[in-house]
């Protein structure tokens, strides 16, 4: 055989009488970020084999000899040994020419019946299903920590705020059960996302399957997907799973950007409601006296990269014609950074929860101003018969009064509360002040610690089924 013309070199070479210019090379290459895939192409590449052979396109020799040969270059990455080639592309390319390399011609097999359009899709699949398990055990072990954090606080008072007034007042465990909800929210939407996700793609070869009988059930039944996808074209133009991963991931960064929010205005002289461990702070490289909340405002400041990431991608796909279009490779790049990101976000905030104190003394003073309890003294009226629109007239008029006299509802005389109403005896005196008012809180969802401990015995027993905290599981 006479040696192969430079054009040829490429696994794609055939058609082709000239090189690939080298600025044609550096422009399309993605194997500078997509060799991170290698597990998943390689693990893709072995079931694929190994279905080959079932079905008798390759013989069970061909099979052994490259699976032996994918092994090895699965170790030879691991190791960092593995020489990625830029002038291959991609991941899929890397690995087909090294497996080449290792055990010649029968490498030249394993591509029988597949296209890198599904191969892409595969690996991106496998991608997400491992990156989706580990965002949200990550997410379980800050509800943990959240959770935790309400069992010490449940009973103590703080102020709740609408436009950042005082409003009512609240209990600390019921403000931080608040984000475990919306992380749970969060970590449903992943999981719903990951089963849409969990079909297989492979088969769907380069847009219209194949002629030859392969077997797709049994390759998914390998690589533990669900089942495989329905239509092959719409299967290598899909990038659904990732735009739904990029919300899911967006929305969660959101809530990590509140909770970051809301963390630095209670830290700062002006608040004063937390304190957090200076191990979780940094400080000025001018004022010697500063220490500032950094973790949390980069927390709140890499959210952007979620946003980014999800307008990206609906960017990319939205003109795109069907089915398979070299755009998607652009899916990669920033899919990968943003995940990384966000995740450290979630690693970082647990340790930084648990160094956070709640200054209880300052907080419950902070609800003594701001007639945060006006709205359970309305209340009261209305329990004796009142129409609620009066009884809120009535306490307007006491709050009223209290202001113009520099003292709180509960400061004012019974004569003064028995001329706003007959109603208001010395026993509405009963509801007045904010640690009495949070007990009067009587409905599911408020945050009455009657009602705030059960929720969090349920969400430990949740979180300890989750292997987030620690102890036997309920359910297995
Ligand atoms: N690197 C490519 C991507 O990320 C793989 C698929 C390439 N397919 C093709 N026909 N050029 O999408």
């Amino acid at each position: 055989m006479s040696s192969p013309k430079e054009s040829s070199k490429k696994l794609w070479g055939g058609r082709f009488s000239k090189a690939t210019d080298a600025r044609t090379e550096a422009f399309t290459e993605s194997i500078s970020y997509d060799w991170v895939l290698y597990r998943h192409d390689i693990a893709g590449s072995m079931a694929h084999a190994t279905m080959l052979a079932d079905v008798g396109l390759i013989t069970k020799q061909d099979k052994d000899r490259i699976l032996k040969g994918l092994g090895e270059i699965a170790d030879e990455i691991e190791k960092g040994v593995f020489k990625f080639r830029s002038d291959l592309e991609d991941i899929h390319m890397n690995i087909e020419k090294a497996l080449e390399e290792k055990i010649g011609e029968t490498a030249g097999k394993l591509h029988t019946a597949r296209s890198r359009n599904d191969q892409i899709a595969l690996d991106e699949r496998l991608w997400l299903r491992e990156e989706i398990d580990e965002i949200r055990q990550k997410i379980a072990l800050v509800q943990a920590a959240l959770v935790d954090m309400a069992d010490r606080y449940v009973d103590d008072v703080m102020p709740g705020y609408t436009h950042l007034q005082r409003a009512q007042p609240v209990t600390i465990g019921h403000y931080l059960l608040s984000f475990v909800e919306m992380f749970a929210r969060d970590s449903s939407r992943f999981a719903d996302c990951r089963k849409r996700a969990n079909l297989l793609p492979l088969g769907a070869c380069a847009l219209a399957g194949t002629s030859l009988p392969i077997d797709r059930a049994l390759v998914a039944k390998l690589l533990n997907f669900d089942g495989v996808t329905a239509n092959s074209m719409d299967t290598t133009a899909d990038r659904d799973y990732l735009l739904e991963f990029a919300f899911s991931m967006t929305a969660s960064a959101l809530h990590l950007s509140r909770l970051a929010e809301d963390f630095v205005l209670m830290t700062t002289t002006e608040f004063n409601f937390i304190n957090i461990d200076d191990a979780f702070c940094t400080g000025s490289s001018i004022m010697p006296q500063k220490k500032n909340p950094d973790v949390l405002e980069l927390i709140r400041g890499k959210t952007g990269r979620s946003v980014a990431l999800l307008s990206h991608l609906i960017t990319l796909t939205k003109g795109m014609p069907l089915a398979y279009n070299r755009d998607f490779q652009e899916d990669k790049e920033i899919l990968f950074s943003t995940t990384k990101q966000f995740k450290s976000c979630l690693s970082i905030l647990e340790p930084m929860l648990r160094a956070v104190t709640f200054k209880t003394e300052r907080l419950l003073e902070a609800c003594e101003w701001g007639y945060m309890d006006a709205t359970v003294l309305a209340e009261y009226l209305v329990r004796k018969g009142i129409p609620f629109r009066q009884a809120h007239h009535v306490v307007g008029s006491l709050v009223k009064l209290a202001e113009s006299r520099g003292c709180q509802l509960k400061d004012l005389r019974t004569d003064e509360l028995r001329a706003a109403h007959s109603f208001l005896t010395e026993e509405a005196r009963s509801v007045l002040g904010p640690e009495k008012a949070i007990l009067m809180y009587a409905s599911a969802g408020s945050p009455n610690p009657k009602f705030v401990r059960k929720e969090i015995e349920s969400w430990k027993v949740r979180l300890r089924d989750e292997g987030a905290i620690p102890g036997k599981k309920k359910r297995k």
